[in-house]
């Protein structure tokens, strides 16, 4: 079925200059960008975005490498777009990433992965709206 997923490219790989292949790649994998923001994330905001992952060790971390810089946040639309999308990133250790996957080409390390992604259809859901109202995501047709 066509879902939309919520994609955001990290602070590392906005830095490494990526933005433009790893549009690249969701959009020759068939995913369409239908709403799209720079943004400099708040403490506030990376701590609530990341809400289910505060009694984690790394919560800290993560919260300070999402805040170190601009990140790109962008909702996906296409035919099995959250699975597509994590199939184009690899997996979440770049070291366990593979080869031509997002993560293994532009990530250093599981903190610096270069891209998030839904993981689920509720997970999708909530994340779009943590970032767009519903007005700002576009409708596209083929
Ligand atoms: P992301 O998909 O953005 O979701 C949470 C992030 O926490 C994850 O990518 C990683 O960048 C980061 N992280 C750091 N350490 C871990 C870990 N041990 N397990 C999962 N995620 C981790």
């Amino acid at each position: 079925a066509v879902e939309q997923t919520l994609s955001i490219i990290k602070p590392d790989a906005v830095a490494k200059n990526a933005i433009g292949e790893i549009y690249s790649r969701f959009e020759k994998a068939g995913l369409r960008i239908v709403a799209a923001r720079m943004m400099q994330l708040s403490r506030e905001q990376a701590e609530g975005f990341y809400a289910v992952h505060k009694e984690r060790p790394f919560f800290n971390d993560l919260v300070s490498f999402m805040i170190s810089g601009p990140v790109m946040v962008q909702v996906l639309e296409g035919e099995d777009a959250i699975a597509k999308n994590r199939g184009l990133m690899g997996a979440t250790n770049p070291k366990e990433a593979a080869p031509g996957t997002i993560r293994a080409d532009f990530a250093e390390s599981i903190d610096a992965n270069a891209v998030h992604g839904s993981d689920g259809a509720d997970t999708a859901r909530e994340e779009i709206a943590f970032f767009f109202r519903p007005e700002e995501i576009c409708k596209r047709t083929l």
